[in-house]
This record gives structure tokens, C-alpha cells and sequence, in this order.
């Protein structure tokens, strides 16, 4: 049973102590591809680099809207810069994000729309970060966005209906631990309606670890758990869960031509 970790933070200081030899069991373990996601510039810049480190990581580049705080154009295009170096497979992760309301709207706006044109300009998929931000997210990857490009609604928290819209994009949405909480039904109700070929797994590592390592740190081994429990919704085999998701990560970041 193969798996494919479509986002994952390992630049992470949670990972400072033990990065290298966890990594290195990665493959022995079941884990074939782990794509490190891109939150800031200063981890973009880190990213391309730290990703020639291992054959089996592949990275992302982009600023999270948290990270978004003096952002400049100058930014924008060393970004666009990173996003042409070797084995980055994506612009990500983007969006918005209204949980806390230290970063204003208008701004998040203005630059998830600028990294979505980078992304169109090169190409590239988008991983797509949204939370309490709905409906702002929807229409802005409706008028700018539309599936021009693939893309993952990475750790999906809103309802079937919403689902429903991404889907009808083009888009896959990515299920994480969040899935194996007792309390998670409206995930469960949306992994349930989601085709499994437009699943894809992630485990947003360090954060979000499945049951039954809830709270504590998280990694890509731990996939297993978030694979059995859509196998136990969809009424399939878990190496059904796995093959698929694994087929659907491999398009949507095109891995075999970079
Ligand atoms: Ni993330």
C-alpha cells in the first residue's frame, strides 16, 4: 500500500529535533511522495531549497493568508522566481482565512488574487487554504480562477453544498485528520458525497493528527488512520482509498514531469 502526503510542513520547528531521520523512514513506511507546502516567503525560499535534500519531497510556494503582512509586488515576483525552481509542483498555500481578525479582508484579497495569477501565468495548480471564509473564497475562485488550473481545498471544514461547488470546478478536496474526530460529522457527510477520485490525502503536519494520536505532533506515517476511516465511509478497502487518492495526487501536481 502506497501513499501519497499531498501537504505537509517538515520546515516546521516542531520537526528540529529528529526531521532527518523521520524523513528517511518515509519510504520504508509506506509513504512514496510528500509534498512540503509554502506559508510564508521567508519558507519559500527555504522550501526549494530543502527539498533537494530527498528524492520523495517535492514543494509548494506561496503565502498564507496569516502571512501576508508587508507583502510588497517586489515579493510577488520573487515568488513567481521560486515557483520555476526545481520539483515545486504548485502555488499554495493561498486563500483566506477570517478565524482571527488580525489581517484585514481587503488585504488577504489582494494578495490570494495576486498568487492566483502567478498561478495561471505558470500553470501550476493551486492549494488553497480557506477557514470561516466561505463564501469570499468561493467567488473569488469563481471570477478568478474557475479551475483554469487544478486545485486542492486543502483540509476542507465547510458543508456538502459547498463541496458541491469545488467539485463542480474541477477542484479535489483534501481530507486530513480532521476526518477521524467523533465530532467531525459535516467532514464525514462530505467525504461520503465526494467522489473517491477527487479525494486527495494530506495531513497538515505538524498540525491536525488523526486519531488516535490527537493533540500530538503529526506526520505522514500517520495517514494510515485517515485512510481507514474514509474506507469505513465510502464502504471500500483502504488500499482502494490509498490507490486512488494516490492516482489523484500524482495529476493534479503533474510530479512526473518535474
Ligand atoms: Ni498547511
Amino acid at each position: 500500500m502506497r501513499i501519497f502526503e499531498t501537504h505537509a510542513h517538515y520546515d516546521d520547528d516542531a520537526f528540529d529535533d529528529d526531521r532527518d531521520s523521520l524523513l528517511q523512514q518515509m519510504h520504508k513506511k509506506g509513504i512514496d511522495y510528500i509534498v512540503n507546502i509554502g506559508c510564508s516567503m521567508d519558507n519559500s525560499r527555504h522550501i526549494v531549497k530543502m527539498i533537494q535534500q530527498y528524492d520523495f519531497l517535492y514543494g509548494t510556494v506561496g503565502v498564507h493568508p496569516s502571512d501576508i503582512q508587508g507583502l510588497t509586488n517586489a515579493d510577488m515576483q520573487e515568488l513567481e522566481e521560486l515557483s520555476k525552481r526545481e520539483k515545486i509542483l504548485a502555488i499554495g498555500e493561498i486563500g483566506l482565512d477570517y478565524h482571527y481578525d488580525n489581517v484585514v479582508k481587503e488585504n488577504q484579497a489582494k494578495w490570494f488574487l495576486a498568487q492566483l495569477e502567478i498561478a495561471k501565468r505558470r500553470n501550476l495548480p493551486v492549494v488553497i487554504h480557506s477557514r470561516d471564509a466561505a463564501k469570499d473564497t468561493l467567488d473569488i475562485m469563481k471570477e478568478h480562477h474557475n479551475g483554469v488550473t487544478p486545485g486542492i481545498i486543502h483540509c476542507f471544514s465547510y458543508g456538502v453544498e459547498m463541496a458541491r461547488e469545488y467539485l463542480n470546478m474541477g477542484y479535489h478536496i483534501g481530507v486530513g485528520g480532521v476526518v477521524t474526530f467523533k465530532n467531525a460529522k459535516k467532514l464525514k457527510e462530505v467525504v461520503e458525497y465526494t467522489p473517491l477520485n477527487r479525494i486527495v490525502l494530506e495531513t497538515d503536519a505538524p498540525y491536525l493528527a488523526p486519531t488516535p494520536y490527537r493533540g500530538k505532533r503529526n506526520c505522514s506515517l500517520y495517514l494510515t488512520h485517515v485512510a481507514e476511516e474514509i474506507a469505513a465511509i465510502k464502504n471500500v478497502s483502504i488500499e482502494e482509498v490509498c490507490a486512488a487518492t494516490y492516482e489523484n495526487a500524482m495529476k493534479i501536481y503533474n510530479v512526473e514531469k518535474k
